[in-house]
């Protein structure tokens, strides 16, 4: 095959299923840049509720009224940094009140809208791993390589509850945040615009059952392989 200059790959899949830590250590093996787009839609949905607007409004709001929000990236080193109002976020994406909401806002064509501007300039010059739920349907549709990551949803649960710190889980633990990710899950999958699924042509790996290190493997030597990239 013809190597290809400038790849972009991309990973979708459920929530919990390892996808932006698989991407970010994907984009460092391989020297590309990491595009967490659960980080955009987060950082709206965080916006929205610094700019204290209810729930209750958001359906009907529009696009200009999300843009003059003012959720911005800019690229570093190894991925792109996020801006609400001219300020750098990262930890307050990941607030219970944000991750709550944010499947939510993700279901809304405007939100959709305001956000696939900045996530098509961030893959203008390729060597971009992209992740999230339509990177490969809709935003990155002539990507070079797309994956899909899929995981048992006790396994995704357990591995959310880890992120957060609980070490060891109680089951009761583990079903709670079961019933939390299948809801978001349902909320991606069912809803009207860019839900998710997995894209035509995507590789499907499941990695209930990989380690971290042999996914990233897997991924890696499979870019390889596809585009003579690395
Ligand atoms: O890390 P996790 O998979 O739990 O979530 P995330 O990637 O941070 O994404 C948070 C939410 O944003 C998802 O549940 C989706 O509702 C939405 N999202 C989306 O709709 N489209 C994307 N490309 C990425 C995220």
């Amino acid at each position: 095959m013809t190597p290809l200059r400038d790849p972009i790959v991309t990973l979708d899949g459920p929530a919990g299923s390892g996808k932006s830590s698989t991407a970010r250590a994907v984009a460092d093996r391989l020297g590309f840049r990491h595009l967490d787009s659960g980080a955009l839609y987060r950082a709206l949905t965080f916006a929205l509720l610094e700019a204290g607007i209810p729930q209750t409004e958001w359906d009907a709001l529009t696009e200009a009224q999300l843009r003059a929000l003012d959720v911005r990236v800019e690229p570093g080193a190894s991925g792109f940094e996020v801006f609400v109002q001219g300020k750098a976020v990262r930890n307050e994406l990941r607030s219970p009140e944000v991750t709550t909401r944010v499947a939510h806002l993700a279901s809304l064509a405007p939100s959709r809208a305001t956000l696939m501007a900045l996530q098509r300039e961030a893959g203008r010059h390729g060597r971009l791993v992209a992740d999230g739920r339509d990177m490969g349907t809709e935003v990155f549709p002539e990507a070079d390589i797309k994956i899909y990551l899929v995981a048992d949803l006790s396994e995704r649960a357990r591995r959310r509850l880890r992120d957060e710190g609980v070490a060891e889980p109680s089951d009761a633990e583990v079903r709670a945040q079961a019933i939390a990710i299948a809801e978001r899950d349902r909320h991606d999958s069912e809803r009207e615009h860019s839900p998710l699924r997995r894209p035509d042509g995507a590789h499907l790996i499941d990695t209930t059952r990989l380690d971290f290190e042999e996914q990233v493997d897997a991924i890696v030597a499979l870019v390889e392989r596809l585009t003579g990239a690395g």
